[in-house]
């Protein structure tokens, strides 16, 4: 669907994205006060909806901004943006700011925050040969578990990535790994799979657990643990994890093959089980 058609959500109004327009002095705008949620639709269903909405809370809190809506306002409204998109798989966006005041940096009082939601179509298409990805010094601040509208950091790192024709950049803070520009991260290694455990370093992806619990559940050995950049760079596997990119291999890391330079096998076993939860959320049976 292109951008002109589709409809999106601001402060109480359903329009199409052409009409939909926020005020020069928003907050977001001009502080990067506010905070997002990405999450996925399969065949008009919102997938972990209820977790989405849960780190959304906490992201608010993280930045002492009320939730505006309740829980089944969101859920409402987020399912009537799929729905006026036409259902499918999608992926959908939600802002919320502070909302619109003189500029100042403190906190304003008695001030509406700002809703916005859009919805855009879903394809994973790098997961079937993998992508290049750079490392990069995890340049962000120390509270990165707040999923901040503010991705100055995020944005450079991944035009690094750009500039050197890869598709993600992979952070690291003191010889860890912490997380994608925009993912979380898998590494294979001899014994195990292993990601970063959750922390203030780091977004606590909504896919990277599902991967957990799906591999939790085939049996295969995992860990959530700390992973050296050592380790990343002797990795059989690497995949990255989010919700507009689902699970991708990555194929090449700052210009040498991972493995053999193809998706790897417990990818492609994990890849599977990921599709079959998939293909359940869109016939209802699972979220
Ligand atoms: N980002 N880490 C960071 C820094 C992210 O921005 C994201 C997702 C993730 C993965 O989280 P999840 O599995 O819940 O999507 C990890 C979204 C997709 C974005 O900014 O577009």
């Amino acid at each position: 669907m292109s951008p002109r058609m589709s409809i999106v959500y601001l402060n109480g109004e359903y329009l199409p994205i052409r009409e939909a327009c926020v005020s020069v002095l928003d907050r977001g705008f001009l502080f990067g006060d506010g905070v997002y949620e990405v999450l996925p639709a399969y065949g008009g269903h919102l997938f972990r909806l209820h977790e989405h909405l849960a780190r959304l809370q906490n992201s608010l809190a993280g930045i002492r901004l009320e939730n505006p809506h309740s829980l089944s306002d969101w859920k409402h409204l987020l399912n009537q943006v799929v729905a006026r998109n036409g259902g499918g798989d999608q992926v959908v966006y939600l802002q919320v700011t502070r909302g619109v005041a003189s500029r100042e940096h403190a906190f304003p009082q008695h001030v509406r925050p700002t809703v916005f939601a859009m919805s855009n179509p879903l394809a994973n298409a790098d997961a079937a040969r993998g992508v290049k990805a750079i490392t990069a010094r995890d340049i962000r601040w120390e509270l990165c578990n707040i999923k901040a509208i503010t991705l100055l950091p995020n944005a450079l790192v991944r035009q690094e990535a750009a500039e050197a024709g890869a598709t993600e950049a992979i952070l690291h803070r003191d010889g860890a790994v912490t997380e994608g520009a925009a993912s979380n991260v898998f590494v294979v290694g001899a014994r195990e799979v292993a990601t970063p455990p959750k922390s203030a370093q780091l977004l606590p992806g909504i896919t990277r657990d599902l991967v957990l619990e799906l591999l939790y559940e085939a049996q295969v050995p995992c860990d959530e643990r700390t992973v050296t950049v050592e380790e990343l760079r002797s990795a059989r596997e690497i995949w990255i994890t989010s919700s507009s990119r689902e699970m991708v291999p990555v194929v090449e890391l700052d210009g040498i093959k991972v493995g053999d330079g193809r998706p790897g096998p417990i990818f492609e076993q994990t890849m599977r089980l990921y599709q079959d939860f998939k293909r359940r959320v869109r016939e209802g049976q699972a979220d």
